[in-house]
């Protein structure tokens, strides 16, 4: 595969529209895709389609590909625990890889503290273990999440969830004990407030108007929060926002839960997105990037806060051993290809020319990211801040069409997300073709 785009034939192809045929009439209408990109294989930053298309993957499989797809060292570490045996359930038996790599993410996890490992199977599992574990430490039953979250599907942490009202929709009624407060998203304050001078009033807030008024703090077992809101639009909050979320929930005693199944495992230029704010949480959930897009969960807690006892959570595939080789794969991959570092490099490069075409384009907003975690907000105009909705979909929509893979988030953010392994050569050539269709999108429509 060459390390460009190649359109070969108009997307969706011939091939494609087949498969979209058979899609329509066999899979769930409950996915939402963006464009219909039908995947033919993938190799680190490239992904073809059936019709021999090849794109630049932006969005690295919904922050999955971290290491690149199809890493050489995590096939053959897959093909080699293949030989070894594929299962045999955790929750019962012993197997080294699972104890091999909680060790691991125990040692990169932030905190010099003795940690512990549960394993499910994907990123709403590692939040239901996170959720269940903090009511079954605390014996308390309330929690305080943020609007704008995506904690996951599965009830409990689709109660978390609050990004879109379609992903709640009809599933009502869910776990109850969840308050919802603003997040720190500064380019749109809930308080219509502005950073500095605000003076971080959204943590005050929890403090003055929801667990002094409301919410008796002794009965809540912990806040449950994204480092970076990722499908709320990529959201950073500023530099003291999680110290002094820190520092509010020490004056109550409540736990920190850390949900960072899309920042985590280096894609923000540290191994947990939250170190750039220097916290160190009791629970955090990691998944996506961490088995190279095998399915798995971790939830990492405190040593002393993991303590419930044996038959209280499990699951049969849950640090299955296949996923387990794939992830000590990534991690050695990550510190030994030093992606942490260029994802910092990269991620600075893209930041800076982003930032250039703020300036130009009266359709970007807001730019904002930490490493290889970039959102570009677009708005109707920079007056209104109204999100672009249709605009946005018709940037990624033209990307695709001459070889980027990029999604949206948000409402109107694009999220800019390549694998760790990206050269400036090649991320250059994707930004040349996003920033391109944004500028024809804002002269055409
Ligand atoms: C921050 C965050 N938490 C949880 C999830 C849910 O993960 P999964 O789709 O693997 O259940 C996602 C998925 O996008 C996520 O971004």
């Amino acid at each position: 595969m060459s390390a460009h785009p190649r359109i070969v034939v108009s997307p969706p192809g011939p091939q494609a529209a087949e498969f979209l045929k058979k899609d329509e009439k066999f899979i769930s209408p409950s996915y939402r895709r963006y464009y219909p990109l039908v995947v033919e294989s993938a190799k680190d930053c490239i992904v073809k389609d059936v019709d021999g298309n090849e794109y630049v993957d932006l969005n690295s499989g919904v922050a999955c590909m971290n290491v690149g797809h199809n890493h050489p060292r995590v096939v053959s570490a897959i093909r080699a625990q293949c030989d070894r045996f594929l299962h045999y359930s955790n929750t019962d038996f012993y197997y080294r890889e699972v104890i091999n790599l909680a060790e691991k993410l125990a040692q990169i996890a932030p905190g010099d503290f003795e940690k512990k490992v549960y394993f499910g199977n994907s990123g709403t599992e590692a939040v239901e273990a996170a959720i269940k574990l903090a009511r079954w430490h605390t014996r308390k039953q309330l929690f305080i999440g943020f609007i704008g979250a995506f904690q996951g599907r599965t009830m409990g942490a689709l109660s978390f969830t609050a990004s879109k009202p379609v992903q709640r929709r009809y599933f009502s009624p869910l776990v109850p004990g969840v308050t919802h407060v603003p997040y720190a998203y500064c380019y749109r304050c809930a308080f219509k407030l502005t950073y500095p001078e605000c003076h971080y009033w959204c943590v005050d807030y929890i403090d003055e108007f929801v667990l002094q008024k409301y919410m008796p703090p002794e009965d809540v077992a912990a806040m449950v929060f994204e480092p970076i809101q990722g499908e709320g639009g990529y959201v950073v909050p500023p530099p003291e926002y999680f110290q002094r979320l820190k520092k509010l929930a020490d004056k109550y005693g409540l736990l920190l839960i850390d949900d960072e199944v899309q920042s985590g495992i280096g894609r923000t230029g540290k191994w947990f997105a939250i170190e750039h704010w220097n916290v160190e949480p009791d629970i955090i959930c990691a998944s996506k990037a961490l088995a190279s897009g095998l399915p798995i969960g971790a939830t990492i807690a405190k040593a002393k806060v993991m303590d419930w006892t044996g038959g209280s959570h499990a699951s049969t595939f849950g640090g299955n051993p296949v996923s387990c080789a794939a992830a000590d794969a990534v991690l050695e991959i990550i510190k030994e290809e030093e992606l942490l570092e260029n994802a910092n490099k990269q991620g600075t490069h893209a930041l800076k020319r982003l930032e250039e075409l703020k300036e130009r384009s009266e359709l970007v907003g807001d730019i904002r990211g930490k490493g290889l975690m970039i959102g570009v907000e677009l708005v109707e105009d920079k007056e209104s801040r109204k999100p672009a909705v249709q605009k946005a979909a018709e940037v990624i929509l033209r990307s695709w069409k001459r070889g980027v893979a990029v999604i949206t988030c948000g409402a109107s953010t694009l999220r800019i997300a390549p694998p760790l392994t990206i050269q400036r050569e090649l991320l250059d050539e994707a930004l040349d073709i996003v920033e391109d269709a944004i500028v024809e999108v804002e002269k055409e429509i």
